[in-house]
Parts: C-alpha cells; structure tokens; sequence
C-alpha cells in the first residue's frame, strides 16, 4: 500500500532507520546536535536569514496554535483569509485567545484574491494578517505570499502563514518575501513522521514574542518565549518525541543532498503537472480554480453518482490509500498528497488507477 493521503506522507528508508535507532535523553550532547541541524537545515529551507525556529511537540495543529498564542495578545485586531477548512480553524483558534478577528472569506476552490486583501487593510487596523499558503481541504495554493507580505508591512501588520502542507512543496522564503510568522509539520512536504509542529520566526518578532509572553502566557506547552530560551542551548523546554527529531533530521539531510530547497520545489512541480494532465485528459476536474492547483494536494471532483468513500475503498485495494474530501465536499471530492518519499511513476499510477476507478464506479 502507498500512502498518498494528504498527509502524513511516505518516508524515506533512510528516515525509517534513523526513527528506529534508539531513545536518547533530550538533555544530551547527542540531542542537541541534532535539533540544531534540524534548525540550521529548516532555517535555509525556509530562507530565514535572521530568525528561530521552533521544533513543539504535536503535529501542525500545534504549530498554528503556538503561532497564534506565542505572537498576538487578546484584543489585538487580526485580518484573516479564510479559503478553507484550516483558515476557519485558525479563526477558531484567534477566536479562543480572544483576539478580535475580521474574516475575508472566499468560496472553496478559489484563492485569495489580493484586491480583498487590499481593500479589507485600507479599512482596518490590524495588528495581523492571517491566511493559508496551502488549503488541504481544497487543494488550493496561494502564491501571492510576497504580496501579502509587502500589503501587510505597508499597514503596520505583520504576516502570519499556516503553512502546514505547503512548506517545502510550494516555494515560500521568508527573510525575501518579508513573511514574519510560518507554522509547519513534520508530517508533509518534509516527508518525516509525524509528531513535531515547527513554528519559525523572523528576528524582528522576538521581542513581541517577549512582551506576549509576559503580559499575556500562553499555555507553558506552546510558549514561544519558552521554546526561544531552550533554542539557544538547542534544546525544548519539554519533551521532544527524540526519535522523531531524529527521522526529521534525516527527511532534511534527504533533502539537502537531492539539491535543496529549489529542486524540492521543482520535483513538487513536475509531480503535479503530470497528475494533473492525467485528470484533465480524462475529463475530470478540480475543486482548486486551474490556477491556484497545489502541487502538494489535489482535490479531484467526482461525476454525479459516484461517492468519495467508495473511491477511497477501491482505490486502497488497489494499493493506493487516499482521503476523502472535507466539509460539504466530504462525499463530492477526493484528495491525494503528491508528497512524500515516492518516486514520480508512482504518483503517476495513482492519477491513472484514479481515473480508472472512477470511471469504473460511473458505470455502475
Ligand atoms: C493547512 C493545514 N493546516 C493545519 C493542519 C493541521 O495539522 P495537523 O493535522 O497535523 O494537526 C493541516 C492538516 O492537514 C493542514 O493541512
């Protein structure tokens, strides 16, 4: 069976041995050896020159959350793109830590449209802009970040990014495009196990990460001037799954060695061009507008009659484990990571089998 779910993703041999070498103290040299490869290695991957890097216990969930509780205080205004799913999580989440949110929404399937963006910062004053560089639930990429980020500055507010299926699949740079605040996981694009949320930050928030953290705690497990204190010996000030700090290690050495982060991005690229040119000869459709398509997760919509679950099933005996799609398009839609530790031609099978199931099941 091949993992092709949106997460998590197929890992590499590599990464499975390096998972299975042993449990380690987290207060020992060998620990901190690795998690601050890990840093270094993330921090080029992410192009932050000058910034940290959390590596918190959990999955990206986690990470978005720290994100939230770790850079904004309760009553601080915040600007947020919801386009799916995960945007209305988030809001759930600034919602929780009291913040006063403003949501621009827009219907599954479309991206965000920077005139919005533009109008909704001339009429406010917001202490953040919130949106979502990948929606997994509708297999949408917004690549207007560098846009976002310069918008954003120009009225005072700073970028925060959930990034959590699109890092290191879809390009993003931080320190470049001026992006302040990206969360991410282990369990996607980085092609390691789950179990690590990663938030990263650039330099200039570290004292806002402070005063947050002073006037307003967030809870000790996601507190970012927490985990900025330990970083500086490389170290979490809680428990670390050691073993899966390893296996991410050995994702980014992966990584590194295949050519780094811009021939990651172009891998991703190709994956999804010749997925896509598979479904599209075959007729089928995507829930993403053609020009927003991820290259990380697709989001294929079904004909009339033919049900995400039964799609799903089939497709998993014949090797191929997928999701369904979310929300209202849980039945309508299924989704398929093009992530992960497996070669092209697999992913290529997969658009085939996929196309092949469906119109089996169209027949019925
Ligand atoms: C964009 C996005 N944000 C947040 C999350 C939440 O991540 P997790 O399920 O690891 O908590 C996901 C998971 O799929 C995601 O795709």
């Amino acid at each position: 069976m091949v993992l092709l779910t949106p997460g998590p993703v197929e890992i590499h041999e590599r990464v499975l041995k390096a998972l299975s070498e042993g449990i380690f103290s987290h207060r020992s040299d060998t620990y901190r050896r690795l998690h601050c490869e890990a840093v270094e290695r993330l921090k080029r991957l992410a192009v932050l020159e000058d910034g940290s890097v959390y590596l918190i216990p959990g999955s990206g969930t986690t990470a978005v959350d720290a994100m939230i509780y770790g850079l904004l205080e309760p009553g601080e205004k915040v600007l947020a793109y919801v386009v799916g799913e995960f945007g209305a999580r988030a809001v759930n989440t600034m919602k929780a830590r009291g913040l006063q949110v403003d949501v621009i929404e827009e219907e599954w399937g479309r991206a965000v449209r920077l005139e919005r963006l533009r109008e909704a910062l001339e009429d406010g004053d917001y202490t953040a802009v919130f949106l979502v560089h990948n929606e997994t639930s509708t297999g949408v990429a917004n690549r207007v970040l560098r846009e976002a980020a310069e918008l954003a500055h120009r009225h005072g507010a700073i970028l925060l990014v959930d990034s959590v299926s699109g890092f290191a699949g879809e390009d993003l740079q931080m320190t470049p495009w001026g992006i302040d605040a990206v969360a991410t996981a282990t369990q996607k694009c980085l092609a390691a196990p789950p179990g690590l949320g990663i938030v990263m930050v650039r330099g200039e928030l570290l004292e806002r990460i402070e005063r947050v953290s002073e006037r307003a705690p967030p809870p000790p497990s996601i507190d970012l001037a927490r985990y900025e204190k330990f970083l500086a010996r490389c170290e979490t000030p809680f428990t670390p799954p050691v073993n899966v700090v390893r296996g991410l290690v050995e994702a980014l050495r992966l990584i590194d060695e295949a050519g780094g982060r811009e021939a990651r991005i172009r891998e991703q690229e190709e994956r999804a061009r010749r997925f896509y040119s598979i479904i599209d000869e075959a007729g089928l459709e995507t829930l993403a507008e053609r020009g927003a398509r991820s290259n990380t997760v697709a989001a294929v919509r079904l004909p009339e009659g033919v049900e995400a679950p039964d799609v799903k099933r089939r497709m998993s005996e014949l090797g191929f484990e997928i999701a369904t799609g979310m929300g209202p398009y849980r039945k309508s839609v299924v989704r398929i990571g093009l992530m992960g530790a497996v070669t092209i031609d697999v992913v290529e099978a997969a658009a085939r089998t996929l196309t092949e199931v469906i119109s089996e099941l169209s027949r019925r």
